[in-house]
């Protein structure tokens, strides 16, 4: 069984996130045994009772108080947590497609400080870790690992000047999560090619992803209970992500290019406008959607829609083609 993750919010109300507690199953458990990290009470046990909502609870034996729970749905952009790397001096030497020069580096450094600042603004704690100069595209934290309810997964780039930062990442994760496994090969799987929803887990084949990667990964998730979707990153395309953003439970931001592979057959596609094509990576984090600076008539789309869109300046980072979610993992710990 999970542990359950409750959050206490200052009106003294426990809020509860995480699959084990979907509607109102937890709503009136008893709950008894606890471990406190900083505004987060892990519990490890959970005693049910058949109570619905809005019952008190008695929490024991470390709180002799009784609060009530308000029962919260958990969704996938759901997170209390991120994990962030400053950019190196070396980013000039990242990765890309195309030559489009170097990044600036005190702009990327100040458009970085501004992301995490949008991260936590949107609710987040957010642990930033130091650059590592021998790897240049190390602030794209996200092709490291996977972060799941459950836990979290190492990955294997399939940039072989990027494996590294995957085995640098992993003390990390033993940090937040008590169940961490990895891609052990001889497949390949980056974070960039993964989009998580609500209800599955899709992964881009690409040029950094391969069949064998993706067949690690569907069985290390598999395990958690997720099921693993193989579709393809378009041609020419970096990653799967490159080109659509999760925006809630059932809608996906995406390129016109991308949508018409129908991949997202079963969600509602809000495509990017014409010429905006690279503003598709955004991150929707907890009320807000995080998007690249500069694309107003998508970002005038997600609004009229009911989506609250923050803007970052991503120009540096898109010259070695990074983007809002390769800069961050994004996750509710367990630990
Ligand atoms: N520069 C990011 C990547 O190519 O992986």
């Amino acid at each position: 069984m999970l542990p359950l993750r409750l959050r206490c919010s200052d009106d003294g109300l426990l809020h509860a996130a995480g699959s084990e507690i979907a509607g109102s199953e937890i709503a009136g458990s008893e709950i008894v045994g606890s471990e406190i990290a900083g505004s987060e009470i892990v519990w490890p046990e959970i005693v049910r009772d058949a109570a619905g909502a809005g019952r008190t609870l008695a929490l024991k034996p470390c709180f002799e108080k009784i609060l009530k729970v308000a029962p919260m749905p958990y969704h996938s952009w759901q997170f209390t947590h991120a994990i962030t790397r400053r950019p190196p001096t070396s980013i000039c030497n990242g990765l890309r497609a195309v030559d489009q020069g170097n990044p600036d580096f005190d702009r990327i450094t100040a458009d970085h400080r501004d992301y995490v600042a949008a991260l936590r603004n949107a609710g987040m704690t957010v642990v930033e870790l130091a650059p590592l100069e021998e790897f240049p595209d190390c602030c794209f934290v996200e092709d490291a690992a996977l972060c799941l309810p459950q836990g979290a997964i190492v990955l294997r780039p399939g940039a072989v000047t990027r494996l590294g930062e995957a085995r640098a990442m992993a003390p990390h994760l033993a940090d937040v999560f008590t169940q961490v496994e990895a891609i052990s090969g001889p497949g390949f799987v980056e974070g960039g090619d993964i989009l998580v929803t609500e209800r599955e887990i899709l992964v881009g084949r690409s040029a950094r992803t391969d069949a064998a990667g993706i067949a690690e990964l569907a069985q290390i998730a598999g395990a958690w209970g997720h099921r693993v979707r193989e579709v393809i990153t378009p041609p020419g395309v970096l990653h799967f992500k490159t080109d659509c953003s999760l925006l809630d439970h059932q809608t996906i931001l995406a390129t016109p290019r991308l949508n018409a592979s129908g991949c997202f057959a079963d969600y509602t596609v809000i495509e990017t406008a014409a010429g905006e094509e690279a503003c598709a990576n955004a991150i929707r984090v907890n009320e807000v959607v995080i998007m690249p600076a500069g694309f107003p008539k998508t970002a005038e789309i997600l609004i009229a829609r009911g989506y609250r869109v923050v803007t970052v300046n991503n120009t540096e980072c898109a010259k070695v083609d990074g983007g809002m979610s390769c800069l961050s993992l994004r996750f509710t710990p367990t630990k």
